[in-house]
């Protein structure tokens, strides 16, 4: 069966749910940059930036997913939009990081922005490779080890970008 999706602006209340999808996804030190010992504040600063349009995936009335859009430079590389997701770990195989990544996509172009890039997607990370190359997304650059992977040591990441 289909879950129902429903993707809307993140607030300030759902930020302590946004910071357990997060801390798990951090704590395995397989797909972000940020380490374990991120805290609280520093999440709060990512992911409720002013800077940055953050939403939330609920599936009734649980939140399953977060990504936010930012302007990926400031001033005259402000046209291009950078983005990050998480879906809940529980939760994940369902088509919310598709409907993440389509909303997402939709939203950059309302908001004015010309293209989409990723900074910082670790090779190893076939889940959103995979998915990234799904919604039109390609690889235009390797930072080779550019990650320290938890399990597996250094490996390239690669950035990758998309026109809207
Ligand atoms: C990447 C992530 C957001 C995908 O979310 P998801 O809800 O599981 O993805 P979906 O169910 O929408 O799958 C969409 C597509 O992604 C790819 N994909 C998802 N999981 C995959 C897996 N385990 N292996 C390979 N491809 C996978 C497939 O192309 C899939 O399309 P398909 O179902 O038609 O084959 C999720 O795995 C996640 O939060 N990972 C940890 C954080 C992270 O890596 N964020 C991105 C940083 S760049």
């Amino acid at each position: 069966m289909a879950l129902k999706i429903k993707i809307s602006p993140a607030n300030k209340e759902n930020f302590d749910e946004i910071w357990r999808i997060f801390k798990s996804v951090i704590s395995t030190g397989e797909t972000y940059v940020n380490g374990d010992e991120t805290t609280k504040e520093e999440a709060c600063a990512k992911w409720m930036n002013k800077s940055a349009k953050t939403f939330v995936a609920k599936i009734g009335d649980e939140i399953a997913g977060v990504y936010l859009i930012k302007p990926n430079q400031v001033d005259h590389g402000s046209h291009i939009a950078n983005a990050s997701y998480i879906v809940d770990e529980n939760k994940r195989g369902f088509g919310i990081g598709k409907s993440l990544a389509l909303h997402s996509i939709i939203t950059a172009k309302e908001l004015g922005y010309k293209a989409m890039q990723f900074n910082f997607v670790v090779s190893t990370n076939k889940a959103a490779v995979n998915l990234w190359q799904s919604v039109g997304f390609k690889i235009i650059g390797t930072i080779p080890q550019g990650f320290n992977h938890k399990v597996l040591g250094y490996v390239d990441a690669y950035i990758m970008f998309r026109e809207l």
